[in-house]
């Protein structure tokens, strides 16, 4: 891209030249647009932290949660309600923190996507978006005070350059605490640190912790024959509260993450019925632009496990293995 933007430059620049040694009396006017234009196609190639790249399209994000992700009513009405109330905020007290919640395979790395697509036109390629992977980018426990130091330093020197930053914390439950709390600064009520404000920054966590809870309160839902659209919010809250979280076993327990309130939103992911799965496979194949075929649809949608193993009501991996399923088919 880079490479693209210098030579229409040189182009230009050349271009313009040429026009100022016919016409002289016009080299100034010339110049001038010369440079303007200039600017406008090096700024169309080469990203740049405003408005002409990052621009939040609530519409857009609506319709993709709407059309795109399935299953995930109460998630969808959280997200919405999150991002285009921080983003219209012209003056928020803190970064956006959002922590998403659920069963493997529901959804939350796909609608994290959706929100970076719908704020960052390069998408998840944008230089403004940072994923981490807890086991892939912070594996060694023994490397915890690397990690701490250059986590740091990669979130200032990022949101100095961007203030609109964004970080996916993926698989937040295999975070090490001491990781967790060296962030938490960022997350906090600060006008600024060391010069930087955080205060347009977002941040999302993924992690399947409360997942089961979810899961036990959306199968009595369903035992006590009512709709899956009638569970709220509320309903979730209790699966997502402190106690629920108070086990030794993850990073985010031992922190001050909740009780401090730095999370603004916790987001619960339901598990995935056979109908989701089903739709997940023909959104599956409209993304590979193959004609969406119900028959294979159905057929994938079956061969997935689902539990309990009595009523076999939840896919076991959601949505997860799609993908390779189909490849198979087709
Ligand atoms: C921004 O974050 C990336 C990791 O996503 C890191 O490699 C890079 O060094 C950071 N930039 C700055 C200026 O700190």
């Amino acid at each position: 891209m880079r490479q693209i933007s210098k030579r229409l430059l040189i182009f230009l620049s050349i271009s313009i030249g040429f026009v100022s040694a016919i016409e002289p009396i016009s080299t100034t006017f010339v110049v001038g647009v010369g440079a303007f234009l200039g600017k406008r196609v090096y700024n169309y190639f080469h990203e740049t932290c405003d408005d002409s790249w990052i621009v939040y399209n609530s519409t857009s994000l609506e319709i993709d949660l709407k059309r795109k992700l399935f299953g995930q009513h109460v998630a969808s009405r959280v997200i919405m309600k999150a991002v285009t109330g921080f983003i219209n905020n012209k003056n928020p007290k803190k970064p956006l923190v959002l922590s998403l919640h659920g069963w493997t395979g529901t959804g939350k790395n796909f609608v994290s996507q959706l929100i970076v697509e719908n704020i960052y036109n390069k998408g998840m390629t944008s230089n403004y978006v940072h994923q981490f992977v807890a086991t892939k980018h912070f594996p060694h426990l023994s490397h915890i005070d690397t990690y701490k130091a250059e986590l740091q330093q990669w979130i200032k020197g990022n949101v100095t350059i961007c203030p609109r930053s964004m970080f996916i914390f993926d698989e937040m439950d295999k975070m090490h605490a001491g990781l967790i709390d060296s962030i938490k600064p960022y997350l906090d009520y600060y006008d600024n640190l060391e010069g930087v404000s955080y205060r347009q920054a977002i941040f999302i966590f993924l992690s399947n912790a409360g997942g089961e809870k979810i899961t036990r309160i959306v199968l009595d839902f369903w035992r006590a024959g009512r709709a899956r659209e009638e569970v709220q919010l509320k309903d979730l809250e209790s699966a997502l509260s402190l106690d629920v979280f108070n086990n030794k076993q993850s990073g985010f327990w031992h922190t001050s993450l909740i009780d401090k309130n730095l999370v603004d939103f916790f987001v619960p992911f339901l598990p995935l019925e056979y109908s989701h799965v089903r739709m997940c496979a023909l959104a599956e194949m409209e993304a590979r632009e193959l004609t969406p075929n119900v028959e294979i649809a159905e057929q994938v949608a079956t061969e997935m496990t689902y539990f309990p193993k009595e009523e076999k009501v939840f896919s076991v991996k959601g949505c997860k293995t799609i993908g390779s399923k189909l490849d198979y088919y087709i």
